[in-house]
């Protein structure tokens, strides 16, 4: 039972709808633990660099300027198997074919406004969490 770490991101759509606190409270009911916090509006730069994976495919420039338009909420979760756990409590990514209970499933009606992200392995955890987290902001 590995206890993992995760980069989960509360997208602008989220933060709009004022149900930031809503999709924190899911997490922690499960057990999960939040190692890291903040509240940011991301550059362009940013934004290219957590989701470099997809450069160059046809939705990469949607993307990249809805994940800019507003504030996000950048978190560390922590728990056991936090990467499966977090990515099964989040959903598919189409909110329209996500299960309800799901957070997507539950909040989304589309493809790419769909309220978080998730780091999808370890190595992209360990990535997505450098990008935005020193060492030393972790508790
Ligand atoms: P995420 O990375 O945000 O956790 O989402 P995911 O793994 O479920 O989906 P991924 O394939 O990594 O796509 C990243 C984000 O790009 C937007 N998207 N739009 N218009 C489209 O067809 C489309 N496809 C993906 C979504 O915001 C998706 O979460
Ligand atoms: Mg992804």
């Amino acid at each position: 039972m590995p206890v993992e770490r995760t980069f989960f991101m509360l997208k602008p759509d989220a933060y709009e709808k004022r149900i930031v606190g809503e999709i924190i409270s899911r997490l922690e009911r499960k057990g999960l633990r939040i190692a890291g916090m903040k509240l940011k509006k991301l550059s362009r730069e940013e934004a290219e660099k957590l989701y470099a994976v997809h450069k160059g495919k046809p939705f990469f420039e949607e993307l990249v300027s809805f994940v800019t338009r507003g504030p996000v909420v950048l978190m560390v979760i922590e728990g056991d198997s936090a990467i499966s756990v977090v990515r099964n409590l989040l959903g598919p990514t189409d909110g329209r074919k996500a299960p309800p209970g799901t957070i997507r499933g539950d909040y989304a009606l589309s493809v790419s406004e769909n309220i978080a992200h998730a780091s999808d392995s370890p190595e992209a955890a360990e990535y997505e969490i450098s990008l935005f987290f020193d060492k030393d902001e972790l508790v």
